[in-house]
């Protein structure tokens, strides 16, 4: 894992730089961590400015699909209607759609309205009606580099209560946001999250959460949100990761659709909501890379 280098070899970031004058004051902090019993970042989570520049533009690109979406989606349109823009705005700015064909998902996005947690698929037949609340979850590949986010949308007049779930789910993501920072841990953000869903009444899904991600759509790092402070993975400058907590207007059991696979619901058919954002970990603090 984090082996330390002698002192005059190249760094392991290449930078070119030998690593004394250049990670081996962060080794030694990160190492001191460990030794504390925490957990630490590999060091391929950790990515390099150049890397981190690729996510970037790939995330502009992100935002300007949902910022799309977000001007076309009305009461009367069909969520495969969501699904064509999507595909083609992506197109239209150089971009793939990371989504589609990923583990076998035949879409481009991922629509999931009401009681549907995540990963709706999109359909001819599923037509957007006043009082949907329905989250749309965009995700590109731009020369080589992977973004991911998404937004809720209520459609027509939406009650109080879905209206409720969807802005506190978005206060959850935000709350979680304000946690990232070096030296903090994951579970800071996570506990962040969770107190407030809980303090609103509502639950967080367990067992989907968010990922590292920017080299690859899913990487290895899992983001959960009912983690607890000063636990989970130690934050570090250069880590990159989505932070999407779904959060239930009733319990947090879920299930998978059992003929398409993919599609997560809530067990007791009330409302679910989900914000996300891809965020890297800077020296300050955080940028967001997309939203
Ligand atoms: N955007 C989803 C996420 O946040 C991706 C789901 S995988 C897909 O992880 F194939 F359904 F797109
Ligand atoms: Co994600």
């Amino acid at each position: 894992m984090f082996k330390k280098l002698e002192r005059n070899e190249p760094c392991w970031c290449k930078s070119g730089k030998k690593y004394k004058a250049c990670h081996e004051p962060f080794d030694d902090k990160v190492l001191h961590y460990q030794r504390e019993g925490h957990m630490i970042p590999d060091r391929d989570m950790i990515k390099t400015k150049e890397q981190i520049d690729g996510i970037r533009e790939s995330g502009k690109v992100n935002i300007a699909i949902l910022d799309y979406v977000a001007e076309h989606i009305r009461e009367g349109i069909s969520t495969e209607d969501i699904d064509r823009m999507v595909y083609e705005k992506t197109v239209e700015l150089g971009g793939i759609p990371a989504p589609l064909h990923y583990d076998g998902y035949p879409k481009s996005v991922c629509t999931s309205i009401d009681d549907q947690v995540c990963h709706g698929i999109p359909a001819e037949d599923i037509i957007l009606k006043s009082g949907d609340i329905i989250n749309v979850d965009v995700s590109t590949i731009y020369k080589g580099y992977f973004s991911d986010s998404s937004r809720m949308f209520c459609i027509g007049e939406v009650g109080e209560e879905k209206a409720k779930v969807v802005r506190v789910a978005k206060e959850c993501m935000e709350k979680g946001i304000e946690q990232v920072k070096p030296w903090n841990f994951l579970g800071d953000m996570g506990e962040a999250v969770h107190n407030h869903a809980l303090q609103n009444g509502y639950s967080i899904v367990r067992e989907i959460g968010g990922h590292g991600v920017g080299i690859e759509f899913h990487e290895d790092l899992f983001v959960s949100y009912v983690t607890k402070k000063g636990t989970e993975t130690l934050l570090v400058p250069g880590m990159v990761f989505t932070i999407e907590p779904m959060v239930n207007m009733g319990t947090n059991e879920i299930y998978i659709d059992d003929d398409n696979g993919w599609t997560a619901y809530t067990r007791d058919k009330k409302p679910s909501a989900q914000w996300e954002v891809t965020i890297a970990v800077t020296e300050e603090g955080y940028e967001i890379l997309a939203y």
